[in-house]
C-alpha cells in the first residue's frame, strides 16, 4: 500500500519577512538559503529548504509538503484520496520546480488547510550551517511535525489513516471528553497529531523541529526568554513523546515547539497507548497562550 513517508516541506504566507528572519534564524538556528524582498527560504539539513516563507498580505500555513516514495506512490494515493471523495489537483513542471520536487499533487483537507503530496525533493550543494550552531534531527523521521486544531476527528483519522498510511501512535485526554490523536508514518513518534478544541478555529497550532542536543533547546530558550520571541509554553517534557520542548509564537502567529529527545516507534513492537496529561513536568502556559489552548 502506498504511503506517507514523512513531512517534508511547510510554505508559509507572511506578512513580516523580516521578523520571521530574525525568528528562524536567530533563535531557532535555520539557515536562510534564499533572502529576498518577497521570500525566505530556510534550511535546516541536507534538503535545499524545509521552511518556504513567501510575501503576502495575510499570515497563515499555505502548505503542508507530504513525501511519498515515487511516482507510483503519488498516482495511488491521488487515486486513494480521489475515492475518498478528495479534489486532487496534479501539478506540473512550473509549481513542482518552485517547490523544487519531481512530482507534486496538492488537495485540501477536511478544514480547507491546503496539503502536498510530493516526490524525489531537492538536496543542497552545499553543507547545511546553523547561524547558531544548532543541528537538526530530520533524516528518515522528516523534517518534524504538524499539530492541528479540526472541526472534525473523524474526518481526519479517516484522511490519515484509511487513506495517507497513517499508524495510530497514542491518544492524550485533555478534558473532558477531549483527547488529541498522535500519528506515525516513521519513526518519529508523530508526524501528525490533531485535536477538536471547543472555542478555536481550524488550523495549524504548531510545528515542531527536533534538534540533536539538549543544549540547542537551552540556549534558545535563554534567547526567547531575552527577548527573542513571545514564549507560549516555557520547558518541559512531554508524556508520550517524551520530548523536552518549549513553544514560542512565530511572527505569523501558530507556535514552534523547539525540543530534543522524541522518542522513536518501531513499528514491529509497538501499541499505542493513552495519557491523561500532555507533560511530566513543566510546559506551564504564558500569558502569551490561548487560554482556550489545549497544552499540546
Ligand atoms: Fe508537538
Amino acid at each position: 500500500m502506498a504511503e506517507v513517508t514523512g513531512l517534508g516541506y511547510v510554505v508559509v504566507d507572511a506578512t513580516d519577512l523580516g521578523a520571521w528572519q530574525e525568528y528562524a534564524c536567530g533563535l531557532l538556528g535555520m539557515q536562510s538559503a534564499v533572502d529576498t524582498a518577497d521570500r525566505l527560504v530556510l534550511r535546516i539539513d541536507h534538503k535545499a529548504y524545509r521552511l518556504d516563507i513567501r510575501r503576502a498580505d495575510r499570515d497563515a500555513v499555505a502548505a503542508i509538503g507530504w513525501e511519498v516514495r515515487g511516482p507510483r506512490e503519488l498516482d495511488a494515493l491521488t487515486r486513494a484520496l480521489e475515492d475518498g471523495g478528495y479534489a486532487v489537483k496534479r501539478l506540473g513542471g512550473e509549481a513542482a520546480a518552485r517547490r523544487g520536487v519531481s512530482g507534486l499533487a496538492e488537495f485540501d483537507d477536511p478544514d480547507g488547510q491546503r496539503l502536498e503530496l510530493f516526490w524525489g525533493s531537492r538536496e543542497a550543494a552545499d553543507r547545511f550551517t546553523s547561524p547558531t550552531g544548532a543541528g537538526f534531527v530530520t533524516g528518515t523521521g522528516g523534517m518534524g511535525h504538524v499539530f492541528q486544531f479540526v472541526r472534525d476527528e473523524a474526518a481526519h483519522a479517516k484522511l490519515y489513516f484509511d487513506i495517507l498510511g497513517f499508524r495510530l501512535s497514542d491518544h492524550i485526554d485533555f478534558g473532558p471528553g477531549m483527547s488529541a490523536t498522535f500519528a506515525h508514518c516513521n519513526e518519529r513518534h508523530h508526524s501528525i497529531a490533531w485535536a477538536v478544541a471547543p472555542g478555536l478555529p481550524p488550523g495549524v497550532g504548531h510545528l515542531m523541529f527536533e534538534v540533536d542536543e539538549l543544549d540547542h533547546v537551552g540556549r534558545a530558550w535563554s534567547r526567547a526568554r531575552g527577548g527573542a520571541a513571545p514564549i507560549t509554553m516555557e520547558f518541559g517534557k512531554h508524556t508520550n513523546d517524551e520530548m523536552l520542548s518549549f513553544y514560542s509564537k512565530t511572527p505569523s502567529g501558530f507556535q514552534v515547539e523547539y525540543g530534543y529527545g522524541g522518542r522513536l516507534i518501531d513499528d514491529t513492537t509497538w501499541t499505542p497507548a493513552r495519557y491523561d496529561a500532555t507533560s511530566y513536568w513543566g510546559h506551564e502556559f504564558t500569558e502569551h497562550r490561548d487560554p482556550d489552548e489545549p497544552d499540546v
